[in-house]
């Protein structure tokens, strides 16, 4: 005798335990658990439009195939029949064969049709405007930011309110990929090694909004994160003219914002990842300093790869007034 068999037990569990999670991800808010983040630009409205489109879609597909299931499951069970019984002999529905064509290729369409529809806008939210340009180099393990004025950030990308920017995304040769992910405002772009990726975002709130690299890329990939501020126009105009000055008379800030975002990532002696370095006599050493921070040396990736003569000079400024050994012949005062 074969053992006994309980679809509609194994079925109802089933269903419970999809009906339960879904609950407890709806009961977080409208936007917890399986819902993305709230959108802040026009193309990550655009990319939560889509979502919510293909959630609409699969849930009808879902019932469709499962609420028949359930009713058939119960109705024609087998009511202590045998199991050897043929059940009704059935031939051909013309209805049924014309309704299960053509509602799939209607399905299929209204998503290809949608998403054509509202690709273009994520991909160049205002066309043919001046956009702001920023140069994006993903490295491990931090993101350097560079303005047309020169400015360079590290992990911290600011951004005008209401304009697009034009994100210009690379990675340095000898680099891995990364991957620039801001949720809030836009989907993922890779940063590739010898290629140019874009992305444009066009931000529709000021805030400060969560940055990831979404590319396994190494022992720090989770050291990668950063922050994109959304500022008002007149505020960001501001703030980079004043960078501007601040970078070119007091290279120091520069230097200290490098020294946290690609030295500490590593060398905080409370990771024990790279060696501790402070008070190491290399950092009175520019041109050792220099060479290992460009090429990288052992288990340390050249991190410091086509920086400028400035960015350069900005981080040696910072570690020798912070972190180098005091030099004898500093001590003019003493007994000489
Ligand atoms: Cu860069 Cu992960």
């Amino acid at each position: 005798m074969p053992p006994p068999v309980r679809p509609l037990a194994a079925l109802s569990a089933a269903v419970l335990v999809a009906l339960a999670s879904a609950a407890a991800a709806l009961a977080q808010g409208t936007r917890g658990g399986f819902a993305p983040l709230e959108p802040q630009s026009t193309g990550a409205e655009r990319i939560d439009d889509l979502y919510w489109f293909l959630v609409a879609i699969t849930t009808f597909v879902l019932l469709l195939v499962m609420v028949p299931l359930l009713v058939f499951v119960v109705r024609f069970r087998s009511r202590g029949r045998p199991r050897t019984v043929e059940g009704p002999q059935i031939r051909g529905n013309t209805a049924y064969e014309i309704a299960w064509t053509l509602v799939p290729v209607a399905l299929v369409a209204l998503t290809v049709g949608f998403t054509i529809y509202k690709v273009p806008g994520i991909v160049d939210p205002s066309p043919g405007e001046e956009q702001t340009v920023v140069r994006v180099e993903g490295r491990q393990f931090y993101w350097q930011f560079e303005y047309e004025n020169g400015v360079i950030a590290i992990d911290r990308l600011r951004l005008p309110v209401g304009r697009t920017t034009l994100l210009r995304l690379t990675a340095p040769d000898g680099d891995v990929i990364h991957s620039f992910w801001a949720p809030a405002l836009m989907g993922k772009q890779d940063t590739i090694p010898g290629q140019l990726t874009r992305l444009r975002i066009e931000p529709t709130r000021e805030g400060t909004y969560r940055l990831f690299c979404g590319e396994f890329c190494g022992i720090q990939h989770t050291a990668m994160r950063g922050e994109v501020e959304v500022l008002s126009q007149q505020e960001f105009e501001q703030w980079l003219e004043q960078e501007r000055r601040t970078q070119e008379e007091q290279p120091i800030s520069l230097g200290g914002a490098i020294w946290t975002g690609v030295c500490a990532k590593c060398h905080d002696p409370e990771l024990d990842l790279g060696p501790p370095l402070e008070g190491n006599p290399i950092l009175n050493d520019p041109r050792a300093v220099e060479l290992v921070v460009r090429r990288g040396r052992g288990a340390m990736p050249g991190v410091g790869q086509r920086w400028s003569e400035e960015q350069m000079e900005a981080l040696q400024v910072f570690l020798e007034t912070t972190l180098a050994p005091r030099r004898e012949e500093d001590g003019d005062d003493g007994d000489g």
